[in-house]
């Protein structure tokens, strides 16, 4: 079997850990949460669940930006980028850079903060903002999903 092959397996792989984990904790997780009483039991559950799943999801992101690059590259691809036919290659790497961007520098050095300070003020109000930005993420990688899986196979809608 070809590296390549190999790549497309770990790119399909990491995508379904880390996306499949944004949905888990959107449409599972959150709304658990929410419905706990004491504010310390909202901030401490949440902080464990998502705090562990972050580990996860920066593994992924990396491995899903490595194989991705290596397809681009050994397909001789990258040339996609200037042609708007390929939004979803677009799409894929602006989806990896929100992630990567909120996981590795927003959520340690702000996200953190302001999420236990302002849960401590208005708990209800935090979740709600919270859950609606995790929502529009993750309809925004489905999109990019059905993109992604659609334009590989060369389907590309436009
Ligand atoms: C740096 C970021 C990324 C790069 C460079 C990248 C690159 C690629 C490339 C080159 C392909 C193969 C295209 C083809 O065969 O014509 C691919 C496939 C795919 N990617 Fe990405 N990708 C990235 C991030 C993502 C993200 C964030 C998602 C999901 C939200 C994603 C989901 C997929 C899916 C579902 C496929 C189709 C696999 C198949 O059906 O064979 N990728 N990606």
């Amino acid at each position: 079997m070809e590296v390549i092959t190999w790549a497309r397996i770990i790119h399909v792989l990491a995508v379904v850990i880390w996306i499949g984990g944004v949905a888990m904790v959107t449409m599972v997780i959150i709304p658990a949460v929410k419905k706990l009483n004491s504010k310390e039991d909202k901030i401490d559950t949440f902080e464990r669940i998502e705090g562990k799943f972050a580990n996860i999801a920066k593994v992924a992101t990396i491995l899903t930006a490595l194989s991705g690059f290596y397809i681009l590259h050994e397909m001789n691809a990258w040339n996609r980028y200037l042609d708007p036919r390929f939004w979803w290659i677009h799409a894929m790497t602006i989806i990896w850079l929100i992630f990567t961007v909120i996981l590795f520098i927003l959520e340690p050095l702000l996200l953190h903060r302001l999420f236990r300070k302002y849960t401590q003020r208005n708990p209800e109000k935090t979740f709600r903002i919270m859950h609606r930005a995790h929502w529009v993420l993750l309809i925004l990688s489905f999109i990019t999903i059905i993109g992604a899986t659609a334009g590989s196979h060369g389907l590309y809608f436009f």
